[in-house]
């Protein structure tokens, strides 16, 4: 197995920058691609600033700060970092047909050892390898928002992927100081499944006048030891990414506890999609 040196990660919104933040922070050459050049130099600014805050908190010192930023890359061709990379990790929008077609395109201009890696938070793994010209090298690498914080990383075996493949990725994922848990591929994985029914109740609970959000999560927070609460957690990873997640759960599920409340649907029409948004069970300024 060749070692990991250059890593693309292709879509610099929420995740893929904080995901291309924790691979150069780790010492890899790090690419990080979108198609939109304004989201790119967004993300670059916002790197910059997360590296310099985990330098005022001593996380990292100066010098794997600079380090780190040495080793990071704007790409807004594809095509041109694609064909020298060992691990390509996709952060795109959550939707098969456009991941299928990354995987499809992408596995055509890599070399073969490389290492082809989706961040989806629920979709099948082992349906976007099958998109690939080299399935058995397909994974799933989920990381958790914000990845520079949140140090797990969930690892989905598709049908498809070879157990050298899994080996190799546990290995980066130990290099990216990250928690490691292996899964199979199955809706929603272990984590997701999990946190969207939790979330989904949340947003009932709120519908329903039960409590308000600041309660709820208050509840979980003091008396479940969580470190978050789920509706301030939702609007932080996007309202919308939770709608279509949900969805999706109860579509391939096909159980009620995903099902999205009318709120939820209600909040992302209106364009009230947590912090990115400025709104969605709280107002963020920022
Ligand atoms: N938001 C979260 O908290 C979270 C957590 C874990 C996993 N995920 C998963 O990560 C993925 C990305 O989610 P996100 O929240 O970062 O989305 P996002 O919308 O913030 O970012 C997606 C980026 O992909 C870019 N993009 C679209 N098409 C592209 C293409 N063909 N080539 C290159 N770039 C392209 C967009 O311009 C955008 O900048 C999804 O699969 C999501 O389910 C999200």
């Amino acid at each position: 197995m060749m070692e990991c040196r250059n890593v693309v990660v292709v879509g610099a919104g929420t995740m893929g920058r904080g995901i291309a933040h924790v691979a150069a922070l780790a010492g890899y050459q790090t690419w990080l691609a979108d198609v939109d050049e304004s989201t790119l130099q967004k993300s670059l600014t916002e790197i910059e600033h997360d590296l310099a805050a985990a330098v005022a908190r001593e996380k990292i010192s100066e010098v794997q700060r600079s380090a780190a930023l040495s080793r990071l890359e704007l790409a807004s061709d594809l095509n041109s970092v694609v064909p020298t990379c060992d691990l390509v990790i996709e952060a795109v929008p959550e939707r098969m047909a456009l991941k299928q077609e990354i995987f499809s395109s992408i596995s055509n201009q890599v070399a073969d050892h490389s290492i082809l890696a989706t961040n989806t938070s629920s979709l099948s793994v082992s349906e976007i390898a099958s998109s690939s010209r080299l399935p058995e090298r397909v994974i799933g690498m989920h990381f958790f928002n914000p990845p520079h914080k949140v140090r797990l990383l969930e690892i989905i075996r598709a049908d498809q992927t070879s157990e050298q493949v899994i080996e190799a990725v546990r290995k980066i994922g130990v290099r990216m100081n990250r928690e490691l848990v292996v899964v199979n591929d199955s809706p929603g994985f272990a984590s997701s499944r999990l946190g969207i029914a939790l979330g989904m109740e949340a947003i009932r609970m709120v519908e329903q006048g039960v409590a308000a959000p600041e309660d709820i999560d208050t509840a979980m927070v003091h008396g479940y030891r969580h470190p978050i609460g789920p509706l301030r957690l939702g609007d932080l990873v996007g309202l919308d990414v939770r709608l279509a997640v949900g969805d999706y759960l109860c579509r391939e599920l096909g159980e009620e506890q995903f099902r999205p409340p009318a709120l939820l649907r209600q909040m992302v029409t209106e364009g009230k999609l947590g912090r990115k948004s400025g709104e969605g069970f709280y107002i963020w300024t920022n």
